[in-house]
């Protein structure tokens, strides 16, 4: 902290910082969804998707598609027949044919693309069987339940020469836009550390969600459920909780660090994995069976940042990423975002001299001044001075995040968010949980694509 006496220039130097730093502009960002067609889209272009899982997540895919312009569902898809009346209702279309059999939905010619929103463990052999008949896919986050699964999808994907997106939907958010054109711009000068967190502090935060009362053997194709994973009897909180089981989910890692990775990957351009991870943890009050903690804390190593992300189901934090800079910090914290300056123009040293006797820390003040030119007022103006930005009341990146993925559709251009991009935000999660449940460092180790103990 500084401790000398401020000289007039000096206070007018400080002050000017001092009162810009109140003054937040706080700008609404202009949505650019509808650019998802940069043309009106004619008819003929209209591209004809089904949803393969219309749960939770599929039927909120369902309601933004209507606001998606040139796209039209053709057909639903899931394993529990009253998620059919749930996504014909979601799209507003009870007469859209609905199905438990997806090869059924892979088999019609006049589907393009596929939405995947099922359980996680589901997504490989979907998704293989989608781009292998020629479907172009959208594919819920987070792409992969295991590395090999990933690398797998990678492959499939590029074999059939597919159109893929992952639904990290904030990689096609506006807010996110602006944060990495901040970003880019070098305002933020070095950033070698990122900070994040994801909280809830409610049941239905922790995956604790109701077992609809017709949940049955007779109105849920259990085994096609199971798919690939081990055998087990019927059981309605597996169904509806997957998130809690190892088998089906990822917990915490895959349900929140994905989104919080994307995000970090997409502003600062970063197309790997982390090298290495360490996590901590533990279940501490959601001791309802899961397997998963219901707090997680991991510190990753990237070549040129460390990031350290938390997901704690016992606080109401919200969702929170910084990018702490030498020139400047960013943060996204909900649906804002708040960039400010850090003044790092020459001061002279205020601390050590303290203990000088005065006589000398006034000589060192003199030459100091001596040898610095008046100081610039700062050039911050005072509405740049933490620049604020929010998105409109009900502004929908899923919505965003879907346009973009059918535009590359029809332009045959490649997302952002694309396989490779989901492959590498998915090791992070597994890199998490290797951490955390073997106690030990997780090594990311490129050449055999294969996570192995630090
Ligand atoms: N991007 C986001 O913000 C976001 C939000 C929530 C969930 N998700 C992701 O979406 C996916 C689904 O999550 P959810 O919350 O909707 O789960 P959910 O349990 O509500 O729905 C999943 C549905 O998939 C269906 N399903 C599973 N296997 C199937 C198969 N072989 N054929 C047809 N249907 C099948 C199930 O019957 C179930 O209804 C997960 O990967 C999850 O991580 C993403």
């Amino acid at each position: 902290m500084a401790k000398h006496p401020l000289s007039r220039r000096r206070f007018i130097q400080l002050g000017s910082g001092a009162i810009a730093a109140t003054t937040v502009a706080k700008n609404i960002l202009q949505p650019h969804l509808l650019s998802a067609s940069p043309r009106p889209v004619a008819p003929s272009d209209t591209v004809r998707f089904a949803s393969i899982g219309t749960g939770i997540r599929g039927c909120e895919h369902l309601q933004a598609s209507l606001l998606v312009p040139g796209i039209q569902c053709v057909g639903v898809c899931d394993l529990y027949d009253s998620r059919h009346t749930a996504a014909q209702e979601a799209v507003k279309n009870p007469s859209v044919p609905a199905t438990r059999d997806y090869r059924s939905i892979l088999d019609r010619k006049d589907v393009d693309a596929v939405i995947i929103a099922t359980m996680d463990h589901n997504h490989r052999h979907i998704f293989e069987d989608a781009v292998a008949a020629g479907k172009d896919v959208y594919c819920e986050k987070p792409m992969s339940h295991t590395v090999e699964d990933g690398f797998s999808m990678v492959d499939a994907a590029q074999k059939n020469k597919r159109m893929v997106a992952v639904g990290s939907q904030r990689v096609s958010s506006i807010l996110y836009a602006k944060a990495k054109e901040i970003y880019d711009s070098g305002k933020l000068g070095d950033v070698f550390c990122i900070n994040a967190y994801w909280d809830r502090n409610s049941p239905s935060g922790a995956w604790v969600y109701p077992i609809p009362p017709d949940a049955s053997e007779k109105t849920i194709d259990w085994n096609a459920f199971l798919g690939n994973a081990p055998k087990h009897p019927f059981d309605p909180v597996r169904f509806f909780r997957w998130r809690c089981f190892t088998d089906y989910g990822e917990g915490l890692g895959g349900d929140l660090f994905v989104h919080l990775l994307s995000g970090i990957h997409f502003i600062s351009s970063t197309n790997q994995p982390a090298l290495r991870a360490v996590s901590s943890g533990g279940l501490f009050h959601f001791k309802d069976g899961r397997e998963f903690p219901d707090l997680i804390e991991t510190m990753y190593d990237y070549p040129n940042f460390r990031v350290t992300l938390r997901c704690n189901l016992n606080n109401a934090g919200g969702e929170f990423i910084a990018f702490y800079g030498n020139k400047g910090t960013l943060i996204i914290k909900d649906s804002t975002l708040t960039y400010k300056p850090e003044n790092v123009r020459p001061e002279p040293e205020g601390y050590s001299v303290f203990g000088w006797p005065k006589a000398l820390r006034d000589q060192y003040y003199k030459q100091w001044e001596d040898e610095h030119p008046e100081p610039k007022p700062l050039d911050w103006k005072s509405d740049e001075d933490g620049e604020s930005y929010g998105v409109p009341s009900g502004y929908s990146d899923t919505a965003d995040h879907q346009a973009n993925f059918f535009n590359a559709v029809r332009t045959r251009k490649p997302v952002v968010e694309n396989e490779g991009f989901g492959n590498n935000t998915s090791i992070g999660c597994h890199l998490a949980n290797f951490a955390y449940f073997n106690k030990s460092v997780a090594v990311w180790d490129g050449n055999s694509k294969k996570i192995v103990k630090g």
